[in-house]
């Protein structure tokens, strides 16, 4: 058992807590990171597959991300913009195939207006409200005790228009179903992008992706912390702490520090035995941040032959089993990649098929939006955040329902010197790895004022 010292212990070598390490030695504390995986990066994974590269995890970047950008530009990394040249394809919920280019589904007249309507409520409520206490609204409580399922349909009675506005929250973003979260917790999503709007223009939230893969971004910031700051392996099991020391133990090593940055989900809190145990707060509030489920689904193919038909690779349907299918090829590779994304409930159906059948359902929805050719990758793997120990799910944790307004207000204060961060309890860049890297920021800053 080596016993080892330092200012500052952080747990988990994620973009959170890899950039909390990064902006505490800049101002010369010594730190270290115990890290359960094998790897850095957390849910951030660029791995090659039967010699296909591919994004695990977390891999774009919107243009509001700038604390992200600016770090990616710092490390003197590249970006670089996915294709979008071509038509789109929507999927009715009967199942009628329509190509059309644009923002807006071709839908009905009154259900696109219905549909517009929505965003622009959606828009004020997130200018009004703000991603960084959303509990402080006036009518917080009162939005966050109704699901954003049942919420929506109070606002309007086009089920249609209902569906395709949830679709973009709950399937796309909580990955949790619509009736498992409130409208508070939708709003605090499409605040923490800008705006509503932002959240589902696929060009804005969709838009670059780093050369070399989005986990390059850890891996370069765990080599300049230096040899010995950053230990793999090390699953952080308890945490001794009193008003200003904190002991943290893994299995072979013991870290004495003057603070803690815990930078794991929030569903992984309660994984680690705190002596003495966490006020009753943190003991309830931290059973109600749970992860959601989504299989993000890597397809690979001679060609990117969808852009020979006009398409841009682009797909939507609220009711498939595939609900957003993306061109996620890698630059400057000639073989095309498609990314699709099946969330909760349809995640749950796929992981209950043997894997062959799985496989192939999950190719039948691709072809319903791209053609029969998508049925015959040369390369096919499943993202399965949900299997893995120090993770339990994708993307991201959020409260279940009326816990945002309840708990949110204190989620990010400090027991004595342990300190909570992730991008689960981000303001900006919520869920996202900018968020990630904001709050790593100014949890440090803290420390640092202290
Ligand atoms: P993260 O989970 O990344 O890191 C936490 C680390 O703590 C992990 O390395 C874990 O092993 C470690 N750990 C846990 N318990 C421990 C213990 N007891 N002891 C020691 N270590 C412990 N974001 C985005 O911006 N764009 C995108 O396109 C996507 N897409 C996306 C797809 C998928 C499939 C996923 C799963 C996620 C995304 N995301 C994303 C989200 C993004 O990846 C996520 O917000 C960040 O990785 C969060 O960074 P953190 O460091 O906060 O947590």
């Amino acid at each position: 058992m080596s016993d080892l010292a330092c200012d500052v212990v952080i747990v988990g070598a994620g973009p959170t807590g890899l950039s909390a390490a990064r902006r505490l030695k800049a101002e010369g504390r010594e730190v270290l990171v115990l890290e359960a995986r094998d790897r850095v990066g957390g849910r951030t994974w660029t791995d090659r597959i039967d010699g296909q590269m591919y994004e695990i995890g977390g891999q774009w970047i919107s243009p509001d991300q700038s604390a992200l950008l600016e770090l990616v530009d710092e490390l003197g990394k590249e970006t670089y913009q996915r294709h979008r040249d071509g038509d789109s394809v929507y999927i009715a919920p009967d199942g009628t195939r329509t190509v059309y280019s644009g923002d807006m589904f071709p839908v009905g007249e009154s259900t696109q207006t219905e549909m517009e309507r929505l965003i622009t409520q959606l828009d004020e409520l997130a200018a009004r409200i703000g991603p960084t206490a959303p509990w402080e609204a006036e009518d917080a409580a009162e939005l966050d005790s109704v699901s954003f399922h049942h919420w929506l349909r109070q606002q309007s009675h086009d089920d249609l228009a209902c569906a395709n506005i949830g679709m973009f929250i709950a399937g796309g973003m909580l990955t949790k179903p619509a009736t498992a979260f409130s409208a508070l917790q939708a709003i605090l999503m499409a605040a923490s992008a800008g705006s509503f709007s932002n959240l589902i223009d696929d060009h804005f939230i969709l838009d670059r992706r780093v050369v070399g893969g989005m986990q390059s971004v850890s891996e370069q910031m765990a080599e300049e912390l230096g040899e010995g700051v950053v230990h793999l392996s090390s699953p952080v099991r308890t945490i001794e702490w009193s008003d200003d020391r904190v002991v943290v133990g893994t299995d072979t090593m013991t870290v004495r520090a003057g603070h803690a940055i815990v930078a794991v989900p929030p569903n992984l809190y309660s994984r680690i035995t705190y002596t003495p145990h966490l006020p009753r707060l943190q003991q309830i509030f931290h059973q109600h941040q749970s992860m959601g489920l989504v299989i993000k689904v890597h397809a690979t193919y001679p060609t990117p032959f969808w852009r020979e038909d006009g398409l841009c690779g682009t797909g939507f349907g609220a009711g498939q089993l595939v609900q957003e299918v993306y061109d996620n090829t890698n630059h400057g590779e000639d073989q095309g990649t498609l990314v699709g994304f099946i969330s909760d409930v349809n995640a749950d159906a796929m992981f209950a098929l043997d894997e062959h059948t799985r496989k192939q359902h999950i190719l039948e929805s691709l072809a319903d939006f791209l053609g029969p050719k998508a049925l015959d990758p040369s390369v096919f793997y499943l993202s399965d955040f949900g299997a893995e120990e120090w993770t339990r799910g994708a993307y991201a944790t959020s409260y279940d329902l009326g816990g945002l307004h309840r708990w949110g207000r204190f989620q990010n204060d400090p027991v004595g010197p342990i300190h909570f961060a992730s991008s689960d309890i981000a303001a900006h860049g919520y869920q996202h790895v900018d968020g990630a890297i904001r709050i790593g920021r100014d949890t440090a800053e803290k420390i640092l004022s202290a």
